[in-house]
């Protein structure tokens, strides 16, 4: 699997990807960052500012196959470098869009390679159930960087956009 950054969508992602047995690769744009995410798990690590071409990198580090899953958070600015990431016949989830709204995409490489693109925007109540599940079955807890109270919920935000956090940022209520 591959996880894109170090929010808090994408370090949840590689704890369940672990729970679930994956060889995750990380991207980030931070080295301490990155090993931050290798204490937590991930097993192979890209810095995507030193990296420009990590999806060529993906594809090295998995003896040319690439990965079978992208979580894909940057959008339209990532989503070439993810299909170029992805095995033939992979699965990109497309759950967020930090970056640029707009960009190219190759759609030959989506016809080549047969991917599978979901969207995806909140899951249901189903999802959220089996959510719970796996997290009681497996121990996970979420890893959260910072917690603000209610009213600094501002600040919550400012530090956010600062992006200094790894993981959650969660408000007290
Ligand atoms: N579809 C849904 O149901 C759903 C649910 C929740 C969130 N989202 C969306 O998912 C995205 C991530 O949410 P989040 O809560 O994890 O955000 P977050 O905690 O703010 O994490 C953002 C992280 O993504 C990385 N990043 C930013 N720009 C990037 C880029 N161009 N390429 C690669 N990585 C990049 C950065 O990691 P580094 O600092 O390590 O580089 C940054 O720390 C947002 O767009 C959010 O709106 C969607």
């Amino acid at each position: 699997m591959l996880v894109l950054g170090t929010g808090g969508v994408s370090v949840f992602a590689l704890q369940f990807a672990k729970a679930a047995g994956a060889r995750v690769i990380v991207t980030s744009s931070s080295d301490e960052k990155l090993a931050r995410l290798k204490e937590l798990g991930a097993d192979e690590l890209i810095n995507y500012r030193k990296t420009a071409q990590w999806g060529e990198t993906v594809r090295e580090m998995t003896d040319s196959a690439g990965a079978d899953h992208v979580i894909e958070v940057g959008g339209a600015a990532t989503l070439d470098q993810s299909m170029t990431a992805a095995r033939v016949g992979g699965h990109i989830a497309v759950i967020g869009s930090l970056g640029n709204p707009t960009g190219l995409v190759t759609v030959t490489q989506l016809l080549r390679k047969h991917l599978r693109l979901t969207g995806l925007l909140v899951g249901s109540r189903r999802h959220q159930l089996d959510m719970v599940r796996a997290l009681n079955a497996t121990g996970i807890r979420p890893v959260i960087d910072r917690h603000f109270p209610l009213e600094a919920m501002a600040d919550a935000f400012r530090y956010q956009a600062s992006n200094r956090h790894v993981g959650k940022i969660a408000l007290d209520i």
